[in-house]
């Protein structure tokens, strides 16, 4: 059986939206629920200004008890700049993740920086966060649709990927922003970009505003992706992109790609733990589209995936 490998972004692409403010010590709960689930690669947060996102402005709290309370967890930060490398490896953050959209107005409305700024200013990251022996992952968003300018041409997102590539990026996030993306242009993008950046060193980030978060996962996994970003429940969404829904559910890709021959290693009755803690932090139901069916299987005591 093929493996693939989930990053798990609920508390940061997750929480980045929420209007309930989550405690730290629920942040750290909800981690511990998902690696106990058998996630093992996570982005906990931002280092990004707490005017901006105030829901990620305990990042500096959160992160180092997340290594001291699970060191073998692979934990990402995401940072938009110098000083959220500083913040970040100040806290002792091994990984980061630098964001650079594929469009003018996207950058400035995201870090406000035209994208110029934005492409100087994340291989500047990259480059001073290897020299600090981080791993890194570099975000191209809007990677199919912006909300502000429409299709993004497909070379442009070549070309920021292989910058980025370049600059030290050990993982290039491929990320439908807004969820406008269909499974025949996931294909069609991911076979030219696997031509200027290695399949294992891509992975695909859908949101899921149009339900084809799962289908678009399919397309990348035929295209030769084995790495994925989802959120626990579906939450997630950008503050700074109009319409994005939540990412694609992390119980969903785990179910479609178990039921399709693939191994990721995790439990999802252990997610269902997962998303019922965090239905209680926000205070409203969450889940993806499998969520009845899932909960359904667990009550009979039936598994939803074969061992
Ligand atoms: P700015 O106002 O242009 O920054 O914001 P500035 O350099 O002029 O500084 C303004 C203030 O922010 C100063 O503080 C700085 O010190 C501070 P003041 O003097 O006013 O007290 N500052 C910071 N504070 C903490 N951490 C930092 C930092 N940098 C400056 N790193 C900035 C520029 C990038 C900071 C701002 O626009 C920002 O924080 N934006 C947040 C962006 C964000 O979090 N977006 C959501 C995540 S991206 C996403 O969701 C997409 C993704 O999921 C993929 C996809 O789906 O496409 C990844
Ligand atoms: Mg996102």
């Amino acid at each position: 059986m093929e493996s693939i490998v989930i990053t798990e972004v609920a508390l940061r692409d997750g929480l980045q939206n929420q209007a309930v403010t989550v405690a730290t010590p629920d942040k750290l709960q909800l981690i511990r629920l998902l690696a106990q689930a058998g996630v093992t690669s996570l982005e906990a947060t931002s280092f990004v200004s707490p005017k901006a996102v105030p829901q990620m402005a305990d990042a500096a709290e959160l992160v180092p008890q997340v290594l001291s309370a699970l060191p073998d967890l692979r934990m990402s930060v995401l940072v938009p700049n110098a000083k959220g490398l500083e913040r970040a490896h100040a806290a002792g953050a091994q990984e980061i993740a630098v964001v650079l959209s594929a469009t003018e107005t996207m950058n400035r409305k995201n870090i406000n920086m035209s994208l110029a700024q934005a492409t100087d200013v994340s291989e500047q990251t990259l480059q001073a966060a290897r020299a600090r022996g981080l791993r890194t992952r570099a975000y191209v968003a809007v990677a199919f649709d912006c909300p502000f300018e429409g299709a993004v041409p497909l070379d442009v997102v070549a070309a920021l990927s292989r910058r980025m590539l370049d600059a030290g990026a050990q993982e290039i996030v491929i990320a439908d922003t807004i969820g406008s993306a269909s499974p025949g242009q996931v294909k069609q993008r991911l076979g030219t970009l696997t031509q200027c950046v290695p399949a294992q060193q891509l992975a695909v980030h859908f949101h899921d505003t149009r339900a084809m978060g799962v289908a678009n996962a399919w397309a990348a996994l035929e295209a030769g992706i084995r790495r994925f970003d989802a959120s626990v429940g579906g939450i997630g969404g950008c503050p700074f992109a109009p319409g994005a829904a939540g990412n694609v559910a992390t119980e969903d890709l785990v179910l479609m790609a178990g039921q399709s021959g693939f191994r990721c290693g995790i439990d999802i009755n252990g997610l269902l733990d997962a998303i019922a803690f965090a239905e209680q932090l926000l205070q409203r139901r969450l889940g993806g589209r499998a969520i009845t069916w899932l909960q359904r299987q667990r009550d009979k005591g039936v598994a939803a995936l074969a061992a």
